[in-house]
């Protein structure tokens, strides 16, 4: 591969590389500045080095667990609705990731975390927009008694 070449795959994946933008915001701010650090990790997972990327899994698997067990503690403190199948999906991304973190383990190429990094740029969004979108709705009002306001810049 020339270096051309490989100057080339780095700028488009870059430039696929989501950072945090106020899209991803949902007005409630505990659980917008651990989303965040999800957004922050995943990138990190795409853009690092290789020889850096078995320590930023493993960072981004003790984010996944607390950020995680923190939406699941609101869910369960108060009887949230559809708590169990928003777990589900949490589940399903632990597993991933253990799973990715095993076969590394095992002597597969560490470049699989970008791989995992890319799912996880799919599945954010959905999940921030359908499960963790009314879990923040629901967090606010419980706190301030009223439904979030999210002000977000006109896009083209
Ligand atoms: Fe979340
Ligand atoms: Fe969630």
């Amino acid at each position: 591969m020339s270096d051309a070449r490989v100057a080339s795959d780095v700028s488009e994946e870059c430039e696929a590389t989501p950072i945090w933008s106020d899209r991803y915001e949902l007005g409630f701010a505990p659980m917008d500045d651990i989303h965040k650090e999800f957004v922050d990790l995943v990138r990190l997972m795409k853009t690092a080095p290789e020889s850096e990327l078995v320590s930023v899994l493993d960072r981004f698997s003790q984010h996944a667990q607390a950020h995680f067990s923190e939406e699941e503690s609101w869910m369960f403190a108060d009887e949230f609705p559809a708590r169990d199948c928003h777990k589900q999906e949490h589940d399903a991304v632990l597993d991933s990731v253990y799973e990715v973190r095993n076969l590394i383990q095992a002597g597969h190429n560490p470049a699989m975390v970008r791989d995992l990094a890319k799912a996880l740029e799919d599945w954010f969004p959905l999940h921030a927009t359908y499960m963790d979108s009314a879990l923040a709705a629901w967090m606010f009002k419980k706190e301030y008694g009223g439904r979030p306001v999210v002000f977000r810049r006109m896009t083209k």
